[in-house]
């Protein structure tokens, strides 16, 4: 094959030699500019792989020399935060639980803080609005329909030891038996306890059964939810005569209820929360709406 035409002319770089059709590639150097930017990247990067922690390795990665941590910033900001709010922590932990929302400025940071502890710590079980869920057996807090009480000394108790936890000697304790399981009441008499709390309730019922419910509940339930189905907040046993259910108020989980009992746990806040945490959510709760 001849040697193909092509417009080189005199003075021209070389070129690479490659030829596709004719066409040739000039060997041009890369421009001055391009290579330099190149060269102080390399440089760049190795220096801050010498700076920062860079490296992996197999747990973790090199440090780097100038100690440079986020986690640790993150750390330090915290702490920055918690010194600023050490004065009124303090404060809160030392007044007594009614003082605190009589004090505009302890009331202020109880709410603040209650309200991110109650985000962060209860919403998954009371829902972020504090509104519960219905019929899950995790109660409305925003209501004045309280299983153990709605003052602050008993919002405080109920979320510092908890409720019917193994890991607190001192949470909130009581045990409704299980009718049915236990075979404490044969299945008739649960029957007409049953139709005895909907008539209670004010709901439709049968009035046969109800009237001979009304004996089985005298003698099997009131000791603890009260004559007439008030409730007992000392025995966390709820109001029954009302429309209010912790657990659902038809037939079936009623029923439900009186043969298996349910047993609702909480755990206790003690442990896992500061006191000034506890104390600032205690408020919150009690500041929503149902606090007595
Ligand atoms: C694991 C789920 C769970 C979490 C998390 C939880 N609770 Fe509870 N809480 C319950 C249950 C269940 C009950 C009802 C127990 C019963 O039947 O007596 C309850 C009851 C309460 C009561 C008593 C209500 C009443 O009517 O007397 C208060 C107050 C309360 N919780 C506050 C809190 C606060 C504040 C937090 C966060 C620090 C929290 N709870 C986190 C499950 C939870
Ligand atoms: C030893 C005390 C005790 C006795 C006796 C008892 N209960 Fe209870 N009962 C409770 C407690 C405490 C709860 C709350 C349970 C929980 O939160 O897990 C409860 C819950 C209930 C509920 C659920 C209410 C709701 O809002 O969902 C019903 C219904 C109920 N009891 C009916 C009865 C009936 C009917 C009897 C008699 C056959 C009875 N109880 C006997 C303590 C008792």
């Amino acid at each position: 094959m001849s040697k193909l035409p092509n417009n080189r002319q005199k003075g021209d770089p070389e070129t690479t030699g490659h030829s596709w059709d004719g066409i040739e590639e000039f060997n041009n150097p890369m421009p001055r500019w391009w290579l330099w930017t190149f060269y102080v990247c390399i440089f760049w990067a190795l220096l801050y792989s010498i700076a920062y922690p860079a490296w992996p390795l197999i747990s973790r990665a090199t440090p780097g020399i100038l100690g440079a941590s986020t986690r640790a910033d993150v750390a330090a900001e915290i702490q920055r935060f918690s010194d600023a709010n050490a004065p009124i922590r303090a404060k809160v932990e030392a007044a007594e639980l009614t003082e605190i929302s009589a004090d505009p400025e302890l009331l202020s940071y109880a709410n603040n803080a209650g309200s991110a502890v109650f985000r962060t710590w209860c919403a998954q079980c009371h829902g972020s609005g504090a509104a519960g869920v219905q019929a899950s057996g995790y109660p409305n807090l925003l209501d004045d329909d309280w299983l153990w009480g709605g003052d602050i000394e008993n919002i405080y108790l109920t979320i510092n030891h908890g409720i019917r936890n193994t890991t607190d000697d001192d949470a909130r304790l009581s045990e409704m038996p299980r009718f049915g399981a236990d075979e404490l009441l044969e299945k008739a008499q649960i029957d007409e306890v049953v139709q005895h709390v909907l008539a209670i309730s004010g709901q439709e019922h049968d009035a046969v059964l109800a009237e001979a419910g009304a004996v089985v509940f005298e003698e099997n339930c009131a000791a603890c939810h009260g004559e007439a189905g008030e409730g007992n907040r000392d025995l966390g046993a709820p109001t029954l005569n009302d429309a209010i259910w912790l657990y659902g108020g038809d037939v079936a989980s009623l029923t439900y209820t009186v043969v298996n009992s349910r047993a609702g746990v909480m755990p206790n806040w003690n442990t896992r929360l500061s006191e000034a945490d506890v104390r600032a959510v205690a408020v919150y709760v009690h500041g929503l709406g149902g606090g007595e």
